[in-house]
Formats: structure tokens, sequence, C-alpha cells
């Protein structure tokens, strides 16, 4: 087998000079931590709009170190079952697992402040990279990781064994949290979610840390950083853009068929204040997902060819549809939600508020809800009835309101 300690030291190196790791620490962790054994079957590497499968064992060795010391994602499962070793062409595909970049991952359990003797929940193993270096770090006891995936759980564990760590790989819905090893000191999502569920904060212990990417759409997630207070709340801030595959029961199921059809009748239509085209950036995008929830930002044309712009809210049927109109836009909304209203309210908060950063967003957290605030001015509440026909979220209000 080939020694990539040479290899590691100069990922290390290489996450040094980026910015992203600074603490001796975690260097020791990357130095030490071979990610090549974490990539078994293999990966597919993107090649236009296909990924191309490598294996270990149809790579030269030389060449697979190369890709497993890479800086990018590698991404280890399509479309929630597929792995590289079961294909022998570039294939289309959704990734559903991947070892995340390492700089992404080292700046993330950076931020999660750790030290000596905290227990540490991770939600995501996917490979078990990221688990294996917070084991090097805190020691195999104090590190539990869940993958709902029961295949990637499996591989994970093998490689976190080969490894040397015999951490505590649980299978399933990371959402619920894991109460049997809590409370936890700190809690690390490395899936995205739409809101950070109330069981993390429940098996949390005061003071401690949770830090999940919140968003689901490709462009417009934030890092949320919070901290669990006495009486059971948490609050904190956004403290920078992430990008994460989205929690498997949150996945948006693409909105395909006749638009026409959906958007056919509307409540009520008027001109927008702000252009729907504020969404394309970033801060934009993530605010309209903590106004709307569950909406997804569909482009299209008509029969004619026009640009078309829809949102739509599967689960509460509800959707805007916007057309050019002059210098401005037009705004149709149907629906028991008025998306536009609630997401128009949010990015003109923003706007007054000087178009500020992400880093200013600030959250706080209860059993009931989450509210955010950029400065001294509220943006937006999210409530239960915002989160209808999310299954895990349906799971976790039965078991807070149970009397
Ligand atoms: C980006 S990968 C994790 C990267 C990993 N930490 C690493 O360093 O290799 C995200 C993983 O989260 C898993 N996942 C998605 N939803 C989940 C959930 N509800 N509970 C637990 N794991 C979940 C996916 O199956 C996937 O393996």
């Amino acid at each position: 087998m080939t020694d990539t300690a040479p290899e590691r030291r100069a990922l290390a190196a290489q996450l040094v000079e980026a910015g992203a790791l600074t603490a001796p620490e975690w260097r020791a962790a990357v130095e030490a931590v071979p990610r090549e054994l974490f990539l078994n079957p293999g990966v597919f590497l993107p090649e236009g709009a296909r990924w191309r499968p490598v294996t270990a064992v149809g790579s030269e060795p030389a060449e697979w170190v190369r890709i497993a010391y890479s800086v990018d994602t590698l991404t280890t499962q399509l479309d929630g079952h597929l792995t590289a070793d079961q294909v022998g062409e570039a294939v289309r595909g959704l990734p559903t697992s991947s070892s995340t970049m390492p700089a992404l991952v080292v700046s993330m359990i950076e931020s999660l402040e750790v030290e000596e003797g905290h227990q540490v929940l991770e939600i995501g193993t996917g490979t078990g990279y990221s688990a294996a270096l917070m084991c090097h770090r805190l020691g195999e006891d104090n590190v539990t990781t869940i993958e709902v995936d029961p295949d990637v759980a499996a591989r994970a564990d093998a490689a976190l064994e080969t490894a040397g760590y015999s951490t505590w790989t649980v299978t399933g819905d990371g959402l619920l949290g894991h109460p049997r090893r809590a409370p936890y000191d700190r809690v690390i999502a490395t899936c995205a979610v739409r809101r950070i569920p109330y069981t993390w904060i429940r098996q949390t212990k005061p003071g401690g840390i949770i830090l999940a990417t919140l968003g689901s759409w490709a462009n417009g997630a934030g890092l949320a950083k919070v901290t669990v207070n006495d009486d059971g709340t948490a609050e904190g801030r956004i403290i920078g853009r992430a990008s994460f595959m989205q929690a498997r029961s949150q996945a948006a199921v693409p909105v395909s068929g006749d638009l026409s059809a959906r958007t056919a009748y509307a409540d009520s239509e008027r001109q927008t204040k702000v252009s729907p085209l504020m969404l394309d950036e970033w801060m934009p995008a993530f605010l309209a997902q903590l106004a709307a929830p569950g909406a997804q930002l569909v482009r299209a044309a008509t029969s004619e060819g026009a640009r078309l712009l829809c949102l739509f809210d599967p689960n509460r049927e509800s959707f805007a549809e916007f057309t050019a109109d002059g210098d401005g836009w037009q705004v149709r909304q149907g629906g028991p939600v008025a998306l536009w209203d609630d997401i128009e309210q949010a990015l003109t908060a923003w706007q007054e508020a000087g178009r500020p950063d992400i880093t200013a967003v600030r959250l706080l957290i209860t059993n009931r809800a989450h509210t955010y605030w950029i400065g001294g001015q509220q943006i937006t509440t999210q409530t239960a009835s915002h989160w209808i026909g999310d299954r895990s979220v349906l799971r976790w209000q039965h078991r807070v309101d149970r009397p």
C-alpha cells in the first residue's frame, strides 16, 4: 500500500495556505488521517453534465492517490444508490453522498470550537473522513456520527475501523439526533437542513454549540452557529456561506410537468416592489428560503419563448409567477400562502438595513419557532405551519408537543 504521509502533509499545508486550517491540533489530524481509506469503492469525477466513475482497484496507485488528495469534493454516491464500481462509463445523476472538500470540512470543524473531552455528534457521516478527523483530535469514544443511508453508513464504519477508529457510527435519520449518547457538547451537520431541528437543541448541553448549513437552494445557503441557552432556546448567527447536499427527507422533488396548469388560478396579481431577479444573488436567495421555507425557484419559458420565473411550494400548494412588465415585474400568486408577499417583506427589510452581508443575520430558536434578525429588525419568523409536509418535522412536533 502506498504511504500517503507526504500527500497528507501537502494537503494540510495547502489548507493552511488557503486560511482554512489554523489550529495545530487539526493540522495534525489532517496529516494523520489517510483520505484514500474513505473513498472505497471509488468516486465520480465531473465530466460535463455526467459523472465519470473512478475506482481504487481500476486506477494506477499514483493516480488514485492524486485524486484522493485533491482539494475538491469527491462524490461517492449518485441517486441514493449508485457507486463507482457499479458502472463502466460516465453517467448522469444527482450526488447523494461525498467526501466534502477538505477546506470546508476543516474550516467548519475549527468553527465548532471543540475542546479536549467534548462529546460531538455529527449528522451526515458520508465517507467517514470528517468523523475520522474528529476522532483523531478528541478520541473515538467522544464522537458519534449518524448516516441515513445504510450502505453509506456500512462503508464509513468499515473505513473508520481500517483507519483505527472504533467510533459510534449510527444508521438513522440524523434530524432526530441520537438521544442514547446525549447530551453533546457540540453538534455538526454535514448535510444542509431547512432549519435546525429542535431535537438537536434538546440533546445539546447548555453552552454547547450547533453548526449547520441552512437552506435548500444550490446558491443561497448559510452556515448557522448557535449556542444552547439554559432555558432550552438557542441563539446565534450565520457565520458565512456554505453549500452541502440536502438532508434526504428534505431534498426538493424537482417541480415538473405542465407549469401552466399549476399556475392557472391566481388569487391576486400586482406589480412587485423589488425585482424577483434579485433571487439570483446569494443573500436574497437565502432570505427567500427563510421567508418561504420549502419554496422552489423554477426558471421556464412560455410556448412563445418569453422568460418565466416561478416560485412553487409543493407542500403548501402555493405559487408565485412573475412576468416582465416594462421595467418592472408582475406577480400572480395562488394557494393558501402568498409566497412572494413573505419573501418581498424580508427582501425589503434587508434593503432598508443597507443590504448587509449574510453574516449580519442572527437567529433565535425555540421549541416553536425560528426567528431571524438583521440589526434590530426582525426579518422573518418560521413556525410549524411553515414546515407542513416535512416528515421529520411532523415527527418532531409529535415528540415535542406530547403532553
Ligand atoms: C456531504 S456528505 C457528508 C460528508 C462527510 N461528513 C465526509 O466528510 O465525508 C452528506 C451525507 O449526509 C447524509 N445524510 C443526508 N440526510 C441525512 C440525515 N437526515 N441523517 C443522517 N445523514 C444524512 C447523506 O447520505 C450523505 O452521506
